[in-house]
């Protein structure tokens, strides 16, 4: 069984329901999901004066990295790229990288913007460079995945990666979506299915 690890930061709670469903389609994939997030790093009294949400989520360690199949990673977008949270987290990966020990693993990223052109493309590429530099396979979010092609409503959701809008610089009234969230879903699933194959067949893996 592949497990999968869904990582992510979330000031509003956007990337955090989108990160309960991208678990829920690894989990139909039959593989183990764990969601954890990355520490917070903006001092208290700037997140409460933000409003930023409360989560309780467990925070991950770096090393723990490598403990899974598939890495697939959930981050607001800051200026049309990842939020310094993750990139923080991230940038501590250098041991991880010197040992070659996410070399082969599968890589994923979603996001959520303001914006409907705020950056979400950029986001996820700009992401995948990292997982790229680490080794890992990258995975998106396939066409196959119908769901990106509704013109009938404003959506995220690209080849890329799932995505989400959450309406201006903070928080925002509007919600993942039901389709955004099925996408969502679909990314976690189709993860979990390549990870599962890839875990088989890496050496030492039984
Ligand atoms: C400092 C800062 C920079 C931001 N930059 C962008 C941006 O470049 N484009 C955009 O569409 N939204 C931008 N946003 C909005 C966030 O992406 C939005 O609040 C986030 O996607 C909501 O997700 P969350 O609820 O998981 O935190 C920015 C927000 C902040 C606080």
């Amino acid at each position: 069984m592949a497990k999968v690890l869904v990582l992510y930061y979330s000031s509003y709670g956007h990337i955090a329901e989108m990160a309960a469903a991208v678990a829920e389609g690894v989990r139909d994939a039959g593989a183990q999901a764990v969601v954890k997030r990355v520490p917070e790093l903006v001092p208290e009294a700037v997140a409460q004066r933000s409003g930023y949400a409360h989560d309780p989520t467990e925070i991950a360690g770096v090393a723990e990295l490598a403990d899974y199949d598939a890495v697939i990673i959930g981050t607001p977008t800051r200026f049309g790229t990842m939020a310094a949270q993750m990139k923080n987290f991230l940038d501590q990966a250098g041991g991880l990288w010197a040992n070659d020990a996410l070399v082969g693993r599968v890589g994923s990223v979603f996001t959520s913007t303001g914006s409907q052109h705020g950056g979400q493309e950029t986001t996820i590429v700009t992401t995948q460079i990292v997982l790229l530099h680490l080794g890992m396979v990258v995975v998106g979010l396939p066409y196959s995945f119908k769901g990106q092609l509704r013109m009938d409503e404003i959506t995220g959701g690209s080849p890329y990666g799932a995505s989400t809008l959450a309406e201006g610089p903070g928080g925002g009234d509007r919600r993942p979506t039901a389709n955004e969230l099925d996408g969502a879903r679909f990314q976690g699933r189709h993860v979990a299915m390549i990870a599962g194959v890839l875990a088989a067949a890496r050496p030492g893996v039984a």
